[in-house]
């Protein structure tokens, strides 16, 4: 049996962090609006000059550090991400550039929120199919560069950061024990586009644009998507919400995550937060988190751990890895 497993993982934030005080000194709102109703404290925002690549190459430089590999041993690049440096080409040929890597092939996966999940489910099946061995995959955003400053109801919740994993085959022998990606779930349902979504691109207007979000909305889909997703992992692979060992959904905020964990029966000390810290960073919001969680010694060889995530398109997804 081949399987993905995930060797190596890494982080990269921005050195500048802004706190709702910060933002309420230019926008009307404050520290206990923003943490009721989000539970944000604090963002990264990149520095000007500091672009997705930069921070996706240096998640992907932890990442490497953590596997103890070296640019070498990788094949493919994948990058999450909905603010690339440019139009074309994909910030994945960027960091490719930045790694010193001149084999194997990158792309971007444009999937918003849902991005990364999407990124680990599409290298899995190129390593699962014999097109790469060992896949650098990155959700990495500077989603501060698309927000309106003046529109309080969506700056205070987003922030910038990169996470990566090294993600190697396996080849397992018939009488050995499940190990990395074990199942995965994508959806997705284009008629709620305008939901959330950013007013620009090439092709319409020219320019990049602004996040706009139905916040309501969002919040009445997001429980019912995640854990629908949820159970149809665990349905594939023949486990339920009592094996999991840790829950690492996507932190947009904190009341979804502690909607979608009770709604799961997850006991909170399952449950990975990081929302507190990060903001919601699109993307890299679930990498981030678990960084955190390997880096802390939460989550460690042998558990099983369920990503998930949602956003714009929408878009939802979940994968169950056993580490
Ligand atoms: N500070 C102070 N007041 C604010 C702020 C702010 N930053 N933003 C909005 N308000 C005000 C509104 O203007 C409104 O005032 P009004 O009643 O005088 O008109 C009031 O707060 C309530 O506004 P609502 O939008 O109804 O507030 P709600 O309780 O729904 O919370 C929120 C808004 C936090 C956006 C919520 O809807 C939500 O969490 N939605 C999910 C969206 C989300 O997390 N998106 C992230 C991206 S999507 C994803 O990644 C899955």
């Amino acid at each position: 049996r081949i399987r993905s497993f995930i060797s190596g993982v890494g982080s990269y934030l921005p050195a500048r962090t802004v706190t709702n005080e910060e933002l309420a000194k230019t926008v009307d709102t404050s520290d206990e609006w923003i943490q009721q109703r989000v539970g944000i404290k604090e963002r990264h925002i990149a520095a000007e000059g500091e672009f997705t690549s930069d921070l996706a190459t240096a998640a992907a430089r932890a990442a490497l550090d953590n596997a103890g590999l070296t640019i070498e041993d990788i094949d493919l690049i994948v990058v999450a991400t909905t603010t690339p440096d440019y139009t074309f080409p994909a910030a994945a040929t960027l960091v490719q550039m930045k790694l010193g890597m001149n084999h194997g092939f990158a792309f971007d996966i444009q999937a918003v929120c849902s991005g990364f999940v999407y990124a680990v489910t599409t290298a899995d099946s190129y390593i699962k199919n014999g097109l790469a061995k060992r896949a650098l995959v990155i959700g990495a955003e500077t989603f501060s560069r698309l927000l309106d400053w003046t529109d309080r109801t969506t700056c205070v919740l987003f922030g910038d950061g990169a996470g990566a994993v090294v993600m190697e085959r396996i080849d397992l022998a018939d009488d050995e024990a499940e190990r990395g990606v074990i199942a995965s779930a994508l959806r997705s349902d284009g008629k709620h586009w305008d939901k959330l979504y950013v007013d620009g691109g090439p092709s319409t207007t020219g320019t990049t644009g602004h996040v706009h979000m139905q916040g309501p909305e969002v919040f009445r889909h997001a429980v019912g998507k995640i854990t629908d997703v949820v159970y149809a992992t665990l349905e594939q692979s023949g486990h339920s919400v009592d094996d999991l060992d840790w829950f690492v959904p996507h932190q947009a905020n904190r009341r979804i995550i502690e909607g979608a964990g009770n709604k799961l029966g997850l006991p909170p000390e399952k449950v990975i937060i990081t929302v507190d810290r990060h903001a919601n960073t699109s993307a890299a919001s679930v990498p981030l988190a678990l960084g955190v969680a390997v880096a802390d010694g939460r989550i460690k060889e042998g558990d099983l751990v369920m990503l998930e995530a949602m956003g714009g398109g929408f878009t939802w997804g979940a994968s169950l890895i056993r580490w």
